[in-house]
């Protein structure tokens, strides 16, 4: 079965194909991280009419890379909540328009279920494997999740304010690097010292929560005074080691608490290296299995959506082409009408 995946709930238009839930004959992504970069972070309209843009053009890059033509589609995956409102429209729009000419079914996808379904596309024996431990580390999520089987979360914990990624990105611009500030906190923290200073690490009791409001000010607050005395990379170093503490050691606890052994990282922050790193050297301490996906699965990307909508389309029946987008929405719960 060869599935459509489409993806633009932020800035990047992304199709892919993907066959049988798990093999990935194409995942085509056209970033816009260079245009919104002169913007210091993503303008939605900007990102909306780019969209519109490259729409058609990167489906017929899948399809070509796949070897496949539309005929050859079984069934289309959508994201269409949480995101920016005016960009997941046109993946919509497309995805309807599609699915209604070729006749064949279209399912929605959440955006973070598409980032927990990045993990079987990784490693599909993880269907085998349930109860799976999962750590989503995005740019607007931080959450901690146990799934039970396709379609069965619990939010076990979250972010009481900033998202991690929202806390590389705002830092990385405290810092004076360029949007998008994750990956490039990251290349200079390489060169860095990741003890040279000591950033707060949130207590916040007995529960699976993040903050990470109180690193950035800490952040802010170093900046002013140090005033360019310790080199750049040792900062940004020392500021990375101090989110990816709190993530590694919410996730021990959690797998602690719950006895699951089956633990995955996903979202745009789980293609951070130095997070990579210490949470397989955690997981390889405590005997968990990890998985964390190839960057390109990490960040946004189709094949995750293709991937999510295969199993939502095995175990539901397909969307009414009457469906809507929203902004914000709670995982694992039905979209309001
Ligand atoms: O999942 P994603 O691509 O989009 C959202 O759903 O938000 O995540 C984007 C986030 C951004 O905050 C970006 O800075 C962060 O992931 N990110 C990284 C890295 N690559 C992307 N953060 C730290 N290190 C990276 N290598
Ligand atoms: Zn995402």
């Amino acid at each position: 079965m060869n599935i459509l995946g489409i993806e633009t709930s932020c800035d990047e238009t992304s199709v892919a194909i993907v066959e049988d839930g798990v093999n990935i004959r194409a995942n085509i992504i056209a970033s816009q991280a260079d245009l919104h970069a002169r913007y210091g972070g993503v303008v939605p309209e900007v990102a909306s009419r780019k969209h519109v843009e490259r729409m058609i053009p990167t489906v017929l890059t899948a399809l070509s890379t796949a070897g496949l033509g539309y005929r050859d589609l079984d069934a289309i995956a959508v994201a269409n909540r949480p995101g920016l409102l005016g960009a997941l429209l046109v993946g919509v729009s497309t995805a309807k328009s599609f699915a209604y000419l070729l006749k064949i079914p279209l399912t929605t996808v959440h955006h973070i279920e598409g980032h927990i379904y990045s993990s079987l596309l990784a490693n599909p024996d993880l269907q085998t494997k349930f109860p799976v431990l999962i750590l989503i580390v995005s740019g607007g999520h931080t959450q901690i999740v146990r799934m039970d089987g396709h379609g069965s979360y619990t939010i076990l914990g979250k972010t009481r304010d900033d998202a991690a990624g929202e806390a590389f990105d705002k830092g990385a611009r405290l810092l004076g690097l360029p949007y998008p500030g994750g990956p490039n906190i990251s290349r200079l923290a390489e060169s860095g010292n990741p003890s040279a200073v000591r950033f707060p690490r949130a207590v916040l009791g007995d529960n699976l929560d993040f903050s990470f409001s109180g690193v950035k000010t800490s952040l802010r607050t170093f900046v002013q005074r140090d005033a360019g005395s310790t080199p750049s990379q040792d900062v940004a170093a020392s500021y990375q080691e101090a989110i990816v503490d709190s993530l590694v050691s919410r996730m021990r606890k959690a797998a602690k608490e719950t006895g699951i052994r089956d633990i995955c990282v996903v979202g745009g922050v789980a293609a951070n290296r130095r997070l990579s790193h210490e949470m397989r050297t955690m997981a390889s301490k405590n005997h968990l299995q990890i998985t964390i996906p190839d960057p390109v699965l990490c960040t946004d990307n189709a094949a995750m959506i293709a991937c999510a909508g295969y199993f939502r389309l095995q175990n539901n029946v397909p969307d009414n082409l009457d469906f809507d987008t929203y902004a914000t929405e709670t995982l694992g719960q039905a979209p309001r009408r």
